[in-house]
């Protein structure tokens, strides 16, 4: 067997394309992807919409079958049932009969998932007390809130207590407050030990939910492997607020600007913005003290996700040519 026995998911050159309209124009919605997902391991699929999300997650599920590649769930075939009833899935707008009440929905699905009589009896108390839903077991689904509906389908996607969650874009939709409970929630379920594979094209807040990424654009990966390495960890920057003497200021932000590395980034009056190295701070301090000037704020940045994935994936200018810029990395 060329997989690893730890991996839950391996996509190897997986490509879907699909053909649209009278001419039978061909849109290719997924190209070249390949990525494995560890156990336990928390995978993050990033890309703006249309970039091919949900056409990837659709293969995994073997909702629809891949044009080119290979999948493997569980070390098997996804079409077959014991992989996939490992899974618990969260479609991107679930769908529920909105006249049920969320027990009567994950009745059904656990009736889908061949849960028995008991075990559901046990087990939808005990995820809709989980989840928070306890208090609105009367209520039939109509009246409910995008976050609320959220809750009842991640709910529906623990029944069988699988080791794979896959949600597709579980935060979207939601308020600053679902999105914080949607986030805690997969957390706490990754804490448990179950592996988690998800998409988003809202990249704030995913940081902490991911071991790895894996961004696409365009249906091409443009930038994939584990955060810590991608973020450019080893190439920290930060940034300092200098209070410069007025007596001397000309001289005194020569000094600093003959640093290596440093450029300023916002400048009043005597006071100066700068941005530097890391390993330049010593330097930094050193000259401020032989100055007589304050240094007020000292601070490291890091490159962010949101800005990875600025300079991965929008790199395509108007008339729809990739810059060099948007090619593979890592
Ligand atoms: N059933 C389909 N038939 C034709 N084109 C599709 C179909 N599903 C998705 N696409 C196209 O494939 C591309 C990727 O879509 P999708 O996977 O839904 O992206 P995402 O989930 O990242 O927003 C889009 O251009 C979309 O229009
Ligand atoms: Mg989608």
């Amino acid at each position: 067997m060329a997989e690893h026995q730890d991996d839950i998911l391996a996509l190897e050159h997986l490509g879907k394309t699909f053909r649209v309209g009278f001419w039978g124009k061909k849109v290719q919605a997924v190209r070249d992807v390949s990525l494995t997902l560890k156990r336990g391991e928390s995978l993050g699929y990033l890309g703006p919409n249309g970039s091919g999300k949900t056409t990837s997650i659709k293969c995994i599920l073997s909702l629809i079958q891949p044009t080119v590649g290979k999948i493997r769930l569980f070390g098997e075939d996804p079409s077959n049932a014991s992989a996939r009833a490992r899974v618990g899935y969260l479609p991107e707008a679930p769908y529920f009969y909105d006249y049920l009440k969320p027990t009567e929905v994950l009745d059904y699905v656990g009736k889908l998932y061949g849960l028995d009589a008991a075990t559901r009896k046990k087990r939808i108390p005990y995820l809709l007390d989980r989840l928070g839903l306890s208090n609105a077991l009367d209520r039939e689904l109509r009246g409910f809130s995008k976050g609320m509906l959220q809750r009842v389908g991640i709910a529906q996607s623990l029944l069988s207590d699988p080791d794979l969650l896959i949600y597709d874009e579980p935060l979207s939709g939601l308020d600053p407050i679902g999105r914080k409970e949607v986030r805690e929630l997969m957390a706490d379920l990754r804490r448990e030990g179950k592996s988690l594979f998800f998409s988003s094209h809202v990249l704030t807040d995913i940081e902490t939910l991911c071991d790895a990424v894996c961004i696409l654009d365009r249906g091409e990966v443009v930038a994939q492997g584990r955060l810590s390495d991608l973020l450019r960890m080893d190439k920290l920057e930060s940034e300092a607020l200098v209070e410069l003497p007025i007596a001397d200021l000309e001289a005194a932000k020569a000094r600093l600007l003959a640093l290596p590395g440093v450029e300023v980034m916002e400048e009043l009056a005597n006071v100066l913005r700068l941005r530097l190295p890391t390993d330049v701070v010593p330097g930094l301090t050193a000259a401020v003290v032989e100055i007589h000037a304050t240094l007020r704020e000292l601070s490291q940045r890091r490159e962010s996700l949101e800005e990875l994935f600025v300079q991965k994936a929008v790199h395509v200018s108007a008339d729809g040519q990739r810059s060099p810029a948007a090619g593979k990395s890592a």
